[in-house]
């Protein structure tokens, strides 16, 4: 029933300088309703929206809903028994709000995904086939290299079976692809990208990262760069993933958190099966800095975000 992700929310301590980090990400910010919000470059969606907090934590997750689902979710979380809830402060108020077994709110919106940037084809020259003929690469991939749209985030959560079964048995959502059980799940919608959404197992709940599409594994590097010269803090990457398998690249967020661009994401399909891997995230590049892992986020939340 939910068909992908529309954008996701954080409190944070000071929002100039969340204004900074998204600009120098590629996003393009806005003040609305009182809060920052950010889109990517030629797509018309919210795509994250951050609110005056006194720490960084998670205040929503917004979903899109599959057209004419809305009544078919409605009785799903009847049955569930999962509370709808009214829209947090500092929320766009449109649609369904319910809180998750971990006490997020998440808002689910009967509209569809808004296009992504349209962008040139990117012609490659690899294994025998050759695309590229008659042009230089080099001239080419740097002309746009910002995110095109928000494809997933991951949250933590110390209950990820519980939080799966919410996902997937009452919201429609699948199990793409897990790590050593349910260390790390990731979720799809259905075709498309191989993840939307996912957990990482936590001594609580938090957000892990969000991650944006950009053109081209050049695009994600060019990123990387720029975050580089602009002062930010070393990230993790350039690497590619193992499950999912795109090309990525994190940057630590200034609270402990992270964002990352990614390119080439492995696409499912309705046959795609589920498979539970004892593999490490990447699978060449650099391992992970140790506070990758880390949730920064407070141990005991009596926030009103979370229940
Ligand atoms: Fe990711």
């Amino acid at each position: 029933m939910i068909s992908g992700l529309h954008h996701y929310a954080l409190e944070v301590p000071d929002l100039e300088v969340a204004d900074d980090f998204l600009t120098d990400f590629g996003l393009e910010t806005a003040e609305k309703d009182g809060a920052l919000i950010a889109q990517c470059p030629g797509r018309a969606q919210e795509q994250v929206r951050m609110t005056q907090g006194q720490v960084k934590r998670l205040h929503h997750v917004s979903f899109t809903l599959v057209p004419g689902s809305l009544d078919a979710v409605l009785g799903s979380l009847e049955r569930a028994r999962a509370p709808l809830i009214e829209p947090p402060a500092g929320a766009d108020e449109s649609g369904t709000w319910l809180r998750d077994p971990d006490g997020n709110a998440v808002q689910l919106l009967p509209t569809e995904q808004a296009p992504a940037r349209e962008v040139p084809e990117v012609l490659i020259n690899s294994g025998a086939s050759r695309q590229r003929v008659g042009s230089a690469a080099w001239r080419e991939v740097t002309g746009d290299v910002n995110p095109r749209r928000l494809g997933h985030s991951l949250l933590f959560t110390r209950q990820p079976g519980v939080m799966t079964d919410f996902y997937t048995k009452v919201l429609g959502l699948k199990v793409s692809d897990t790590i050593h059980h349910d260390v790390v799940t990731f979720l799809n919608a259905g075709p498309g990208d191989h993840h939307i959404f996912g957990f990482i197992s936590s001594t609580h709940p938090g957000f892990h990262h969000a991650s944006f599409e950009v053109p081209s594994i050049d695009a994600i590097a060019i990123g990387a760069d720029r975050m580089r010269s602009r002062g930010r803090a070393a990230g993790w990457g350039l690497g590619r993933h193992t499950i999912g398998s795109n090309f990525f690249h994190y940057n630590p967020d200034p609270w402990g958190s992270w964002i990352e661009w990614f390119s080439d994401i492995d696409q499912i399909d309705d046959c795609w099966v589920a498979g539970d891997w004892d593999v490490p995230p990447h699978l060449w590049g650099a391992p992970p800095p140790q506070t990758f892992l880390a949730n920064s986020e407070p141990l005991a939340d009596a926030g009103p975000h979370r229940a």
